[in-house]
């Protein structure tokens, strides 16, 4: 194993790099996400629709995927929109067998797009710097190696410490913070591609008023919450600075899919009876609306939107 690097490298190395977590592993094997869910696809294909009716109805329209993962919403987008809409992933990982051909993939972003960009759980998965308060009250990065033990780095850079003091101020020894630069370039870069239509990102994170004070870098696997040692055996992640990215609109998934119709009512016990099948399926929607819409859960994550028409 190698030494003591900054986060964002060693999180750039272990997940993408060679041997690395995802170019491995298939996130829905290791943690649930809102886009593996086949009812907020329902909802996402209500707001394709809703896009590409501002837009007119144009020939061309496209669903960009960025950060696609295993292709399960693309996957169900296709059973659900005409195909007029193009289905595109935007994912490091090797396209999935079972895709229908209608989805096209690959690691590249294109140029331009026009309709709906949508990056579920992606930001969180740029690779950033961790910054911490020395005991003379410096900031300075953190370092780690790949047992997980960390250590104080150089100062900050000015850039790094502007940023801080802008969007996360830290001061008590210890206080730690992560520094969102990378994830508000990667949401600029895409957004800048957006021609027309939506671009959306979908994340946990925090604002200002409500840093968490040790920072949230965390380890995932097997569908456990584990320590971030980078290791390459794990995902590793840490919630968004969700303020500092660029967008027109902010709010928490719970609003954006109750608006989108998403219904978390359980569907009466007479039907059961009367149909079980269906009575199954409807209780099988039911629960996965609360669990995207649970306030302490999925719920809270953030919705980024930008529109451009
Ligand atoms: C946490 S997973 C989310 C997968 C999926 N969107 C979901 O919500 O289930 C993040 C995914 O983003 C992909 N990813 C990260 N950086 C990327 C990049 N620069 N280009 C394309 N894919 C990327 C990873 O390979 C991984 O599959």
């Amino acid at each position: 194993m190698t030494g003591f690097e900054r986060w964002g490298a060693m999180m750039a190395r272990t997940l993408y790099g060679p041997g690395g977590f995802y170019t491995r592993e298939l996130p829905g094997r290791h943690f649930a996400t809102s886009a593996q869910t086949p009812v907020f696809a329902e909802a996402v294909a209500r707001l394709v629709d809703e896009v590409d009716e501002r837009l007119g109805r144009p020939a061309a329209f496209t669903v960009l995927d960025v950060g696609a993962g295993g292709g399960e919403l693309l996957e169900r987008l296709a059973g659900l929109l005409d195909e007029r809409i193009a289905l595109r992933a935007v994912e490091l990982r090797p396209r999935p067998e079972h895709l229908p051909a209608r989805v096209a993939w690959g690691a590249e972003v294109p140029e331009t797009v026009e309709g709906l960009l949508i990056a579920c759980e992606l930001l969180d998965n740029v690779p950033c710097d961790v910054a911490v308060v020395d005991a003379d009250g410096r900031i300075r990065y953190e370092e780690v190696n790949g047992q997980g033990e960390t250590r104080l780095g150089g100062p900050v850079s000015a850039e790094d410490a502007a940023w801080l003091a802008e969007w996360w101020p830290i001061g008590e020894p210890g206080e730690k913070a992560e520094i969102g630069l990378p994830r508000e370039a990667k949401w600029r870069d895409l957004t800048a591609r957006l021609v027309r239509g939506t671009a959306l990102a979908i994340d946990y994170g925090h604002m200002k008023e409500r840093r968490p004070p040790a920072g949230t870098m965390n380890g995932f696997r097997d569908g456990r919450e584990i320590p971030p040692v980078p290791d390459g055996t794990r995902d590793i992640t840490a919630h968004v600075a969700v303020d500092a990215v660029e967008c027109d609109h902010r709010e928490r998934q719970r609003d954006a899919l109750l608006r989108l119709g998403l219904d978390a009512t359980l569907p009466p016990v007479h039907l059961a009876f009367q149909n079980p099948v269906g009575y199954a399926h409807a209780l099988a929607a039911a629960s996965a609306a609360a669990r995207l819409t649970d306030p302490e859960g999925l719920g809270a994550h953030w919705w980024l939107r930008t529109d451009r028409d």
